[in-house]
């Protein structure tokens, strides 16, 4: 921690400001977030085929949401970061092995054996640079043209190019291509706009390891404010959001925007002292409450939560984890998630948003561009006799390309039928 403590930031912190501002315009009902990437990042899937089609996926989901619901949409990667994961068990049991847990590859190894499993602080640095080679690609990416409106088309990967998913989406990216033509047509000139051609693509991740979040804060040299530089925006888990604990009292000192997440358990009343420990100043784009409550209850529990948020005139980003609330083990036992769930929180959520009269803000989710087989479900139908053939995560299943796309497609529907779009 010393060693990282000297080292450069991954981030400026006029980048988080200008985060927090477009999350300002997601607070208002005026922008979506997406929030996507990796359950954990991986030290051995490390390489630009795999940075650029998690990228390319979360250029295709924004695509879709922008056309189809006219705002823009703040794109923000679970990645250059997201290496820590908190467990609900410090042993798990591997045939007949009891080992400790594995705790993400900034802290020890996922093979299965006792010598994988010891922390090992070179770890940490090792988190620090594959986080700043991420980004660095990240940006190039996003800057140097892969990211340009007039390449709608050449995102689509070939196994999703020939499915239901990937015809609609060629499609709208036609109409795009239509679209930019008659900009043309008109006398707009398209090639000297650089939005047309460039994304901001923001970094965010569990900010788990404090003691790693401490050695990249920096005090801001043109504000005087501190900023956690390991990411633009940081959240804080279902297991460590005590109200007197130490993930809370870390991040409420930070400039940076901030996320929740809020679980099936939390009551209105601890989500308004949360607000208020987490953003007394009510400063929109702040604070985003991601609600990760599981299919079934969603509806329920997340109205009367809005309700006195709403009431209370905090202005926070809503978004929902349709992921985390809706993970079983299948029958071969392979953790999974199954997509219909998935797409039926989505709509629990935006149907209470309904209801309440405030905005559905954004989606997080955790996804990869590859043909992996770790959700059951979709239009591809994977079943759970499938789960073997490519199951590649470290850690929670995440969804894959052609899923992914459905996603944005089924949640842009979704909002528009609610009249919210
Ligand atoms: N810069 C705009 C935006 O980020 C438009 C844009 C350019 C875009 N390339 C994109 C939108 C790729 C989504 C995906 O919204
Ligand atoms: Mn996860």
């Amino acid at each position: 921690m010393k060693q990282i403590s000297s080292y450069p930031p991954l981030v400026f912190a006029g980048e988080a400001r200008n985060l927090q501002a477009s999350l300002a315009q997601v607070s208002a009902g005026n922008a979506f977030l997406l929030q996507a990437g990796d359950c954990a990042e991986s030290f051995e899937e490390f390489s630009a085929v795999n940075i650029r089609e998690k990228l390319r996926v979360i250029l295709q989901m924004a695509v879709v949401l922008t056309y189809s619901l006219g705002v823009p949409v703040v794109k923000v990667g679970r990645i250059a970061g997201q290496f820590a994961k908190p467990r609900s068990s410090d042993f798990e049991t591997i045939g007949d092995l009891v080992l400790p847990s594995f705790r993400g590859h900034i802290v020890n190894g996922s093979a299965p054996t006792a010598a994988a499993r010891i922390p090992d602080p070179e770890r940490l640095v090792q988190a620090y640079h594959q986080s700043a080679s991420t980004l660095n690609l990240v940006r190039a990416f996003t800057k140097g043209g892969f990211a340009d409106l007039n390449r709608v088309h050449a995102w689509t990967q070939e196994f999703v190019a020939s499915s239901p998913e990937g015809r609609k989406y060629e499609q709208l990216a036609a109409e795009i291509d239509r679209a930019l033509r008659f900009m043309r047509a008109c006398g707009v000139d398209t090639e000297s706009n650089s939005r047309l051609h460039e994304v901001d693509v923001f970094t965010s991740h569990e900010a788990l390891l404090l003691g790693y979040e401490e050695s990249l804060t920096r005090q801001d040299s043109l504000t005087g404010t501190w900023y956690d530089c390991s990411a633009h925006m940081l959240w804080i888990g279902e297991r460590t959001r005590q109200l007197d604990g130490a993930h809370v009292e870390f991040l409420r000192g930070v400039g940076n925007p901030i996320g929740c997440k809020v679980g099936p358990t939390t009551t209105p009343e601890f989500v308004l002292e949360l607000c208020q420990a987490l953003n007394p100043a009510q400063i929109p784009g702040r604070l985003t409450l991601i609600s990760r409550m599981g299919a079934d209850l969603v509806e329920d529990r997340l109205r009367p939560i809005l309700r006195a948020v709403r009431d209370s005139g905090q202005p926070v980003v809503w978004a929902c984890d349709p992921m985390h609330a809706n993970t079983y083990t299948a029958s071969g036992g392979r953790k999974t998630r199954d997509f219909d769930e998935i797409c039926s929180e989505i709509g629990g959520f935006v149907r209470a948003h309904t209801a309440e009269g405030t905005w559905p803000g954004g989606i997080h989710v955790e996804l990869t561009g590859d043909d992996v087989t770790e959700c059951v479900g979709g239009a591809d139908k994977i079943l759970d006799s499938q789960l073997d053939d490519r199951y590649e995560t470290v850690c929670d299943p995440r969804l894959n390309g052609r899923q992914s796309l459905d996603l944005a497609f089924r949640l842009a529907d979704l909002i528009r039928t609610n009249g919210l779009a």
